[in-house]
C-alpha cells in the first residue's frame, strides 16, 4: 500500500506534464491575468458588485484564455480584448473615468482592443496606448473621450483599424496621421475635429474606409484625394464644411463603392470623372450647392442602388440613361430645379423602393396621357406636389398595394437594428430576418395586418409593433424570446383574457405596452411572475375586477429608485436613443427619452372596480401611477405617502371618497396630482410638494374639497390676517423650489442618436 502515494504523485506529475505538452497554448500569463482582474475589480467597485454581471466569467481560478471577451495567441499571451459595452454607467450621473483602462495597458501583447460603447470620460490616456505597440485594431468608438488625440497614439504604427467615432475629441487633424502607414480603416466621425484634411492623410495608400462625418472639417477637398486608390468608402458628410468643386481626381478612386459628401457646401457640376466609378453602389451628394444638369453618364454606373442628390441646384431633365440602373432602389431628387416630364420608366425599374421627386424649385410635370403599368416595388414615394405640375395620374394609386417589406431583406445577415416605423408597409407576413443578439425591430405605425408574426429572430431584445392592424392571439412561442426587454403592442387587437395570456410573455420583459389592444379579463394575482417589469401599460382596455394586492410584488417597481437594475445590454440604450416608446406621461402622450429611468404603471381607462389595495404604496420606484377612468371606490390609501419616487399620480374619474391623505406631503418628487371627478371631500393637505398642487382642473368635480390650492377656504381654517401674509410668503418660496424639481435628462442621447444613425446607415449601405 505504501506505493500508492508515490504512484499518485507520479500520476499527477504525468498529468501535469501531458497537460502542459498537449495544451501549451492555453496558459494565460499570470501578470496578464492580474491586469485583467484589476480591471474587473475597479469596474465592480463602481457598480454595486452584486449587480455587475458582464465579466462574470473572469474567474481568478480559471485560465484567462478561456474567459469571455479574451483571446490568446498560440503561445498563450492575451492578444484580443473585446470590452465593448462592459462599463455602461449605472446611472447617468455616475461617469466612468478613462483611468479604469490603466491595467489594460500592462498587456503589451494586445493586437486587438475594443473599448467601444463604454461612455468613458476624460482624455485618452497618454502613456497607456503608446506601450501597446503590437496593436493592429483599436476601437474606441462611442465614449466621451475629450481633448485631442495624444501624440503617443501615433506610435502605434502597426494599426490597421482605428475607430474613434462619436467622442468629444477636438483639435486639428495633424501631419502625425501620416504615421499610420498601414491603416486600412479610419473612422473619426462625430467628433469636433477642425480644419482641413492634412496632406499626410492622402499618403495612407492602404486606406479602404475613411469616415470623417459630423466634424467641423472644411476647406477645399484636395485633388490629392485621388491618391487613395484603394478607397472603397469615402464619407465626408454631415456638418463638415467642405466647399468649392468636387475634384475631378475623385474619378481615380475606381474601387469606391460608397461615396457620401452630403451636407457640405460643394458647388459646381457633378464631375464627369465620376463615370469611372463603376463599382459605386451608393452615391450621396445631397444638401450641397451643386448646379448644372445631372450628367447623362451617370447611367453607366449600373451598380448603383442608391442615388441621393436632393437639395442642390441641379437643372435639366432626369437623364433617361438612368433607366439602365437596373439595381436602383432609392432615388432622391427632390428640392432641385429639375424640369421636364416625370419619366414613366422610373416606375418600371423593378428594384425601386423609394422615390422622392418634386419639392422646392422643381418644375417637373406629370404626363397624364401615357398609361403606365408600374412594375417597381415602391414602398415609399414622396412627390411633394408643390413642385410638380399636372394631375397626379390615376395609375399611381395602384402603387399603394406594393408596400411589402422587400423579401431581399432576408439576405442581410447579422441585422442589428431594423427600423421601418411610421411608413406604410403592409402585408401579413414578416420575411425571415437574420439578426444578431440584441436585435432591435421597430415596425410601429404601419399598415401590417393579419396575425401577430411568430418568426421574430431569437435574439430580439426590442420589439415595437404597435400602431398596426395586427389581430388575434399572442404567438405561443413568444416566451422563446428570452432576451426580450421591450414589447410594444399598442393599438392592435389582441384576443384573449389578460389572465390567460400572461404566461406568454417572457420573464425578461422590462417594458410591456398593451394600451388599447381590446384586452379582456382581469389583472391576475400572479402578475408578479413578470418579475422584470418596470413599465406596464394596460390602459384603454376592457379589464374588469379589482387591482390585486399582489400587484405590489412586482420587484422592479418596489425597489427604491436608486437600486433599479442596471441594464447591461447595449440594446437598452437603443431604446433610449430611438425614443419610440409612447406613453402617457404627466398628462400628455409622449415619446420617452432615457427609458432606463422610467418606472410606470398605467391601468387607466378600464372597468376596474373595488378598492385601491394599500400594498400599492410599496411600489417605491414608481414614477407615475395612473388608475384614472375606472370605477374604483373607497379611499386613497394613506400608504401612498410611501411612493417615494412618484412624480405623477392620477386617480381621477373614479368613485373615490373620503379625504386626500395628509401623507401625500411626503412625496418630494410629486409634480402632477389629479384627483378630479371623484367624490372626495375635506381639506387638501398642505406641506411639501402639496403646496404647489394648485391646478384647479385636477381637483374639480369632487364632493367638497377645500384648501388654499384651489382658493376655497376650509371651514376649520379661520386664519388671522398676520398668519395669512406669512403663509403666502412661504408659498411663493416653495413655488420657486418646485420649478427646479424635475427629471434630469440624460446627456448621452445626442451621441447615441448619432452613433445609432451611423449603425443604421451602415446596415443599409453595405
Ligand atoms: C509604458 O512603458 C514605459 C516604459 O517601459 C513605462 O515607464 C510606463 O509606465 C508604461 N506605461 C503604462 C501606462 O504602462
Ligand atoms: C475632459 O473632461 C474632463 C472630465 O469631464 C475634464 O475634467 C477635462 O477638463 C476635460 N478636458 C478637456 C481637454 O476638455
Ligand atoms: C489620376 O489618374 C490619372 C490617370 O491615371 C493620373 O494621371 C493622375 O495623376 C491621377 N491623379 C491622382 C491625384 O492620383
Ligand atoms: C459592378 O461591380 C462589379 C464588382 O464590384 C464589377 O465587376 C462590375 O464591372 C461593375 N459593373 C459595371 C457595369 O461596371
Ligand atoms: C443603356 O445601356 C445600353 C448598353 O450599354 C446602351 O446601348 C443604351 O444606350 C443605354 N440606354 C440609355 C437610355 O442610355
Ligand atoms: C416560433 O414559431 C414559428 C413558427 O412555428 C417559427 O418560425 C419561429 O422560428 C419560432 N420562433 C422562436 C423564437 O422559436
Ligand atoms: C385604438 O386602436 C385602434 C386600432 O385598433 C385605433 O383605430 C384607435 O385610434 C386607437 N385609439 C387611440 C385612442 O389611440
Ligand atoms: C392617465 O390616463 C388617462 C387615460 O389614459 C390620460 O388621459 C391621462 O392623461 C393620464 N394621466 C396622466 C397624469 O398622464
Ligand atoms: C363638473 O363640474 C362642472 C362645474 O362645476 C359641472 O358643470 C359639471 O356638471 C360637473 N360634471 C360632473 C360629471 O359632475
Amino acid at each position: 500500500m505504501a506505493s500508492t502515494p508515490v504512484l499518485n504523485l507520479m500520476l499527477s506529475i504525468f498529468l501535469i506534464l501531458t497537460s502542459i505538452i498537449i495544451f501549451p497554448s492555453f496558459s494565460c500569463p499570470i501578470h496578464q491575468k492580474h491586469a485583467l482582474l484589476d480591471f474587473k475589480s475597479t469596474l465592480t467597485a463602481i457598480y454595486n458588485s452584486t449587480q455587475y454581471v458582464e465579466l462574470d466569467s473572469w474567474n481568478p481560478a480559471s485560465d484567462c484564455c478561456y474567459w469571455r471577451r479574451v483571446n490568446c495567441s498560440g503561445t498563450g499571451s492575451v492578444t484580443k480584448l473585446q470590452l465593448s459595452g462592459v462599463a455602461i454607467p449605472p446611472i447617468d450621473s455616475v461617469l466612468i473615468s478613462s483611468e479604469i483602462l490603466s491595467p489594460i495597458f500592462r498587456i503589451r501583447s494586445l493586437e486587438l482592443l475594443d473599448i467601444s460603447w463604454n461612455y468613458l470620460i476624460g482624455e485618452i490616456p497618454r502613456d497607456g496606448f503608446g506601450n501597446l505597440t503590437k496593436l493592429l485594431h483599436l476601437d474606441m468608438g462611442v465614449n466621451n473621450f475629450n481633448g485631442s488625440i495624444p501624440n503617443q497614439l501615433f506610435q502605434l504604427t502597426n494599426l490597421r483599424y482605428l475607430d474613434m467615432t462619436a467622442n468629444n475629441l477636438e483639435g486639428k487633424l495633424g501631419p502625425e496621421l501620416g504615421s499610420f502607414r498601414k491603416l486600412t480603416t479610419l473612422r473619426l466621425s462625430y467628433n469636433g475635429f477642425q480644419g482641413p484634411i492634412p496632406a499626410q492623410l492622402f499618403e495612407l495608400e492602404s486606406l479602404r474606409d475613411l469616415y470623417l462625418s459630423g466634424n467641423n472639417l472644411g476647406g477645399h477637398l484636395s485633388p490629392e484625394i485621388g491618391k487613395l486608390r484603394n478607397l472603397e468608402s469615402l464619407v465626408l458628410d454631415q456638418v463638415n464644411f467642405f466647399r468649392g468643386k468636387i475634384p475631378e481626381e475623385i474619378g481615380n478612386l475606381t474601387k469606391l463603392r460608397y461615396l457620401s459628401l452630403q451636407d457640405n457646401s460643394f458647388s459646381g457640376g457633378i464631375p464627369s470623372s465620376i463615370a469611372n466609378l463603376t463599382k459605386l453602389e451608393s452615391l450621396d451628394l445631397s444638401v450641397n450647392s451643386l448646379s448644372l444638369e445631372i450628367p447623362t453618364f451617370i447611367g453607366r454606373l449600373t451598380n448603383l442602388t442608391s442615388v441621393h442628390l436632393l437639395s442642390n441646384q441641379l437643372t435639366g431633365p432626369i437623364p433617361s440613361s438612368m433607366q439602365n440602373m437596373s439595381k436602383l432602389e432609392s432615388l432622391y431628387l427632390d428640392d432641385n430645379m429639375l424640369d421636364g416630364e416625370i419619366p414613366t420608366w422610373l416606375f418600371k425599374i423593378r428594384t425601386l423602393t423609394e422615390l422622392e421627386i418634386g419639392g422646392k424649385g422643381s418644375k417637373l410635370i406629370w404626363n397624364n396621357t401615357t398609361k403606365v403599368v408600374p412594375r417597381c416595388s415602391l414602398i415609399r414615394i414622396s412627390m411633394c406636389s408643390c413642385g410638380i405640375s399636372g394631375q397626379i395620374p390615376e395609375w399611381i394609386s395602384s402603387l399603394k398595394d406594393l408596400g411589402l417589406i422587400p423579401k431581399s431583406i432576408s439576405n442581410i445577415t447579422g441585422l442589428v437594428l431594423l427600423d421601418l416605423s411610421r411608413n406604410r408597409f403592409s402585408g401579413d407576413n414578416l420575411p425571415v430576418l437574420k439578426a444578431r443578439d440584441n436585435f432591435f425591430l421597430d415596425l410601429s405605425d404601419n399598415d401590417f395586418s393579419g396575425k401577430i408574426p411568430m418568426n421574430f429572430p431569437e435574439g430580439t431584445e426590442m420589439l415595437y409593433i404597435g400602431g398596426n392592424k395586427f389581430s388575434g392571439s399572442l404567438p405561443s412561442n413568444l416566451t422563446k424570446l428570452v432576451n426580450l426587454i421591450v414589447l410594444d403592442l399598442r393599438n392592435n387587437i389582441i384576443t384573449g383574457n389578460l389572465e390567460d395570456i400572461l404566461h406568454h410573455f417572457p420573464t425578461s420583459l422590462e417594458i410591456l405596452v398593451l394600451r388599447n389592444t381590446s384586452l379582456n379579463g382581469f389583472i391576475p394575482t400572479n402578475i408578479s411572475m413578470c418579475s422584470s417589469l418596470r413599465i406596464l401599460d394596460l390602459s384603454r382596455n376592457n379589464l374588469t375586477g379589482s387591482i390585486p394586492r399582489q400587484m405590489a410584488n412586482l420587484p422592479m417597481m418596489n425597489m427604491s429608485a436608486s437600486s433599479t437594475r442596471i441594464s447591461h445590454f447595449i440594446g437598452t440604450l437603443n431604446a433610449d436613443t430611438l425614443q419610440n416608446l409612447i406613453v402617457n406621461w404627466k398628462s400628455s402622450s409622449q415619446r420617452l427619452r432615457n427609458l432606463r429611468f422610467f418606472v410606470l404603471l398605467d391601468l387607466s381607462g378600464n372597468n376596474i372596480s373595488g378598492e385601491i389595495p394599500a400594498s400599492l404604496g410599496n411600489l417605491k420606484a414608481l414614477k407615475q401611477l395612473n388608475i384614472s377612468h375606472n370605477k374604483i371606490s373607497g379611499n386613497i390609501p394613506q400608504s401612498f405617502g410611501n411612493l417615494e419616487g412618484i412624480e405623477s399620480l392620477d386617480v381621477s374619474h373614479n368613485e373615490l371618497s373620503g379625504s386626500i391623505p395628509q401623507s401625500l406631503d411626503q412625496l418630494g418628487q410629486l409634480s402632477v396630482l389629479d384627483v378630479s371627478y371623484n367624490m372626495l371631500t375635506g381639506k387638501i393637505p398642505r406641506g411639501g410638494q402639496m403646496d404647489t398642487m394648485n391646478e384647479l382642473k385636477y381637483f374639480q368635480n369632487n364632493s367638497g374639497l377645500c384648501g388654499m390650492q384651489i382658493k376655497i377656504e376650509c371651514p376649520e381654517d379661520i386664519p388671522s390676517s398676520k398668519g395669512r401674509v406669512e403663509e403666502e410668503e412661504d408659498l411663493s418660496r416653495i413655488f420657486w423650489q418646485g420649478t427646479w424639481i424635475g427629471f434630469p435628462i440624460g446627456f448621452f442621447s445626442t451621441i447615441l442618436i448619432m452613433s445609432y444613425l451611423l449603425n443604421f446607415i451602415q446596415l443599409f449601405k453595405f
